[in-house]
């Protein structure tokens, strides 16, 4: 549901076209940078996360920048199945439409070097990847039906190695980098776009957890990336770009030998 929503956005005419999206995971962090870009670009937005006084004041500050109503809130933790179809359904009559999907939702919480957590992997993997597919499920449905539209994941350099620091955020990332693939082979045909994100290390909440974070870019320079890549309707980027390069390395590196570089895996 919006929270105390005051108006919602202007609709798109023929002859005011506007790009409308939906951002989930929107409160902090990358999603906050790329809400506020978004807006700045003319989307209208519909932003969703579990804290709602964050997002309540992302739609003000927004709101007020814009000089017009751009952002709506609405709290949803996105492990509430059951509420997905009624809110996508409301947020598609609220925004008059959808053109943009971002699925951000994350969260990394490592349970140490020699240590096993089942119910902290449960919730890394019902968030960073059950979520997703809960969302994106139903937006592909939507998407391919209307033969038009985007969807963007965030998925993170960490997926393209099983690393031992955290191996079931790896592996929901991992996850949640294949599915985006196997979306892109299925609706390419229907002329919907999806885009997979790797970033590297970006200047959020969730750096406080990684071990010796290096070529550190701010939140704004990952939604820049972030940005371009949704115009030029590019299929996957790494931000920053150079962890492209760094990443074709690591993967080449054969199994036995990864596994005895600590500094890496
Ligand atoms: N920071 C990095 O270095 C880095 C690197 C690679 C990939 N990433 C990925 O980038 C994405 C954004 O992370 P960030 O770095 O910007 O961290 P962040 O500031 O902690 O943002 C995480 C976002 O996910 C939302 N979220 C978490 N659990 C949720 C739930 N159950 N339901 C709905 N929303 C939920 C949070 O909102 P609420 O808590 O308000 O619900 C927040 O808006 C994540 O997917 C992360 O894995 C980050």
């Amino acid at each position: 549901m919006p929270t105390n929503v005051t108006a919602l956005p202007p609709r798109s005419t023929p002859l005011q076209p506007r790009r409308r999206a939906l951002l989930i995971g929107a409160s902090s962090g990358i999603g906050a940078a790329l809400a506020r870009r978004l807006a700045a670009e003319g989307y209208v937005l519909a932003l969703l996360a579990r804290r709602a006084d964050l997002l309540q004041r992302l739609c003000e500050d927004i709101n007020a920048a814009c000089g017009e109503a751009r952002a709506v809130p609405y709290v949803h933790d996105v492990r509430d199945h059951a509420a997905i179809p009624d809110l996508l359904k409301r947020i598609l009559a609220d925004l008059g439409g959808l053109d943009l999907v971002i699925y951000n939702a994350g969260v990394n919480l490592p349970a140490g070097p020699e240590a096993y957590d089942f119910e902290n992997d449960l919730l890394m993997t019902e968030i960073n990847y059950v979520g997703a597919l809960a969302w994106l499920d139903r937006v592909a449905a939507v998407f391919q039906q209307l033969k038009s539209g985007q969807i963007v994941g965030i998925s993170s350099v960490a997926g393209d190695r099983g690393r031992a620091g955290n191996p079931a955020y790896t592996a929901s990332k991992a996850a949640l980098t294949c599915y985006l693939e196997a979306l892109r082979n299925r609706l390419g045909r229907y002329g919907v776009h999806v885009l997979t994100v790797k970033p590297g290390f970006v200047q959020t909440d969730m750096l406080k957890h990684a071990q010796r974070p290096f070529m550190v870019i701010s939140p704004e320079q990952a939604a820049a990336d972030i940005c371009k890549a949704i115009r030029k309707r590019r299929q996957s980027i790494y931000t920053p770009a150079r962890w492209g390069f760094i990443m074709l390395i690591i993967r080449l590196i054969p199994s036995f030998l990864f596994r005895r570089l600590r500094f890496l895996a």
